[in-house]
């Protein structure tokens, strides 16, 4: 892809991010939320890219995914308004028909509009299926990785603002019960990703997200994680009882063994 290519998508998000408006404060805190997401998901993109020793090229599609990945969330918010998926309609696949709607990848060459639909179908996918072309598995990993370490960005935010100051739709609209459900944390400690069926609280949410630890796909990943002291933060948001704690004990020995290796 070119820088040109990557400009006109990046033009096109701006002017098609900013037709949708808020009619509360509330309302509008859900979309300036994803808008402030995508832009960090690049961040963390090219900051990947970079440490792959992708050509720019490849940067370029990279970043283009990155802001591509979630434009489904804007429609999904104003059609349903909710992020979450299961209530309403799969966020990855309302972004694959915008993008053909609105028409913005047709200058792409082939491959290229291949790769950036395949990796945004992928981005939220529980487990990357097997058989996937390597193209395509490359930058659904690197996409993966980007959103994981921004979504825990949102998280963190999320939960230290005034309650007033939230964005609503972060936690799923689950009820905050101050516990995580013993199958989840089960999960966890067995050193797998809770399926989403578990999850019956803004507490199990939290545990989720702090499992994804487990399918990051890069040594920088890891890095990032490290440096923005995301698992400590996370932690610190979950109940204070043994079991939790334990989960977080699997999760850190986890973590460390990565970032030793790399
Ligand atoms: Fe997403």
């Amino acid at each position: 892809m070119t820088m040109e290519q990557l400009h006109r998508i990046s033009d096109w998000f701006d002017s098609f991010v900013a037709t949708f408006c808020g009619k509360t404060t509330a309302e509008q805190r859900n979309y300036e939320l994803k808008i402030v997401h995508t832009q960090q998901v690049r961040v963390c993109s090219e900051r990947l890219s970079a440490s792959l020793n992708f050509t720019p090229e490849e940067r370029a599609l990279a970043a283009a995914i990155a802001i591509c990945h979630d434009v489904g969330r804007f429609p999904q918010y104003q059609r349903y308004g909710t992020f979450n998926d299961a209530a309403s309609t799969n966020h990855a696949t309302l972004a694959l028909q915008t993008l053909k709607t609105a028409g913005v990848l047709s200058s792409l060459a082939a491959e290229d509009r291949s790769v950036l639909l395949a990796a945004v179908a992928l981005h939220n996918v529980f487990i990357l299926p097997p058989e996937l072309d390597p193209l395509v598995r490359r930058f659904a990993m690197l996409i993966r990785d980007a959103d994981k370490l921004d979504i825990w960005r949102v998280m963190i935010e999320n939960c230290s603002a005034a309650p007033d100051k939230r964005a609503s739709a972060v936690f799923l609209e689950l009820p905050e019960t101050g516990r995580c459900s013993r199958q989840a944390l089960a999960e966890v400690v067995a050193g797998r990703m809770p399926n989403r069926e578990l999850l019956a609280s803004v507490d199990d949410i939290k545990l989720l997200q702090l499992s994804w630890a487990y399918d990051l796909n890069f040594s920088e990943s890891f890095r990032i994680m490290n440096e923005r002291n995301y698992l400590e933060s996370l932690a610190n948001l979950l109940p204070e009882e043994p079991g939790c704690r334990a989960a977080v004990e699997v999760v850190r020995a986890f973590v460390l063994a990565r970032l030793a290796e790399s």
